[in-house]
């Protein structure tokens, strides 16, 4: 069977992937590299567009998590399909580079084909939704480390600490829709850990302090409940003008870490389209955001898993959503866009070398 050089092996079609044979053991001087319980988002079409991407996440990483590929839009183009060639390709990178993959997401308001939307009652709702997760948990089983089970399940500025974000789900399945999903995944993989996700929980502004609350009720309310819940995901999408929330946080995490849950950084990255100064400068700032991130995390027991949205400068998703007053590129990555590191960088590897 064709034996692909790693470079080969990296810019090949999804069907080359598939077809790949096991690469050889990656040289050791590469592994010692590596940050413990690190990893990247990656796009299947990046990774094969740009060598350098699978490059930098198999020196840098430990585990990689698909952007796209296990979302409904990409993986359920109708209601028939299951279409997991693209997750296996970036699957297929993970084995042959020896990294591990994460789940991201079962289940979430944003991303529901029209084809979901358009199911004709909540019955036939509910149908769809168990059967999408039964099946691909079931076929990813003892493949993946995790799962984003359920994505983003608080509103932005939250009413009070009940307060859930009104979802298509919820309009089908009533507040059943979050306990169902962590049950139906549990059942279909009884070993892989099962996350919630949220976002713009970490820094110091009323809004985010008052959507960490109503997270943290409702991880309290699926714990009481009895919903196999594992783990607890912190985005990170930090914002580089905002100050980490650092007591606040780290009260959370300890909290939730008493609980016997694991937790996550799963999105870092950090949008800097509101500082000015020269790159290098930006950079310290950026990084600085990261350290009192992990620090606050830190303050309860190691990072035991960090996941930076992406790489590299080059291959973020703020590029073309996020406009810089003075037009020059975001910088919200540990690797320039040239893959170079930055002190980003340096402060994941402060926070895993013990790890
Ligand atoms: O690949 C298609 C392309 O073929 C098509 O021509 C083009 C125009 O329609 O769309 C391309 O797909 C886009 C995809 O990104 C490319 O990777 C989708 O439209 C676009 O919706 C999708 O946006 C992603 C977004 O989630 C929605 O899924 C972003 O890349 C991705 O970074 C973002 O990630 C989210 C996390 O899942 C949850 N947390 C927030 C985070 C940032 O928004």
């Amino acid at each position: 069977m064709m034996k692909l050089d790693r470079r080969e092996f990296i810019l090949g079609s999804a069907a080359t992937l598939a077809a790949g044979t096991s690469a050889s053991a990656l040289p050791v001087s590469k592994l010692v590299q590596r940050h413990p319980g690190y990893g990247a988002a990656a796009t299947l079409l990046d990774l094969q567009a740009d060598p350098r991407l699978g490059e930098a996440i198999s020196t840098y990483c430990t585990q990689v998590v698909p952007v796209q590929e296990l979302k409904w839009p990409m993986l359920r183009p109708d209601a028939h399909t299951f279409a997991f060639e693209h997750a296996d390709a970036i699957h297929d990178f993970a084995q042959k580079n020896d990294l591990t993959m994460r789940g991201h997401t079962l289940v979430w308001y944003y991303d529901i084909p029209d084809w979901t939307k358009q199911l004709k009652d909540s019955k036939a709702v509910e149908r769809a939704y168990v059967d999408h997760i039964n099946t691909v948990v079931s076929y990813y089983k003892d493949k993946l480390t995790s799962w984003d089970v359920v994505n983003e399940p608080i509103p932005d500025n939250p009413k009070s600490v009940k307060d859930r974000r009104d979802t298509f789900w919820t309009q089908h399945l009533g507040d059943r829709w979050i306990p169902l999903a962590y049950r139906t995944a549990a059942a279909a993989d009884p070993s892989v850990k099962l996350a919630i996700n949220e976002y713009d929980i970490e820094s110091a502004k009323d809004s985010f302090i008052a959507k960490r609350a109503a997270y943290r009720n409702l991880i309290m309310d699926l714990l009481d409940q009895g919903v196999p819940l594992h783990a607890v995901g912190l985005q990170s999408h930090l914002h580089a003008e905002l100050e980490i929330d650092t007591h606040g946080l780290a009260d959370f995490v300890t909290e939730v870490r008493s609980w016997g849950l694991e937790v996550f950084v799963t999105e870092l990255d950090v949008n800097d389209e509101k500082l000015t100064g020269s790159p290098s400068e930006r950079d310290a700032i950026v990084a600085k955001r990261v350290d009192d991130l992990l620090t606050a995390i830190s303050t309860s027991g190691p990072v035991r898993s960090i996941l930076t949205w992406g790489i590299s400068d080059r291959y973020s998703w703020m590029n073309g959503l996020v406009k810089r007053p003075d037009k020059q590129p975001n910088r919200p990555l540990p690797l320039d866009g040239e893959f170079k590191p930055k002190p980003f960088m340096d402060v994941i590897g402060k926070f895993t070398k013990d790890v």
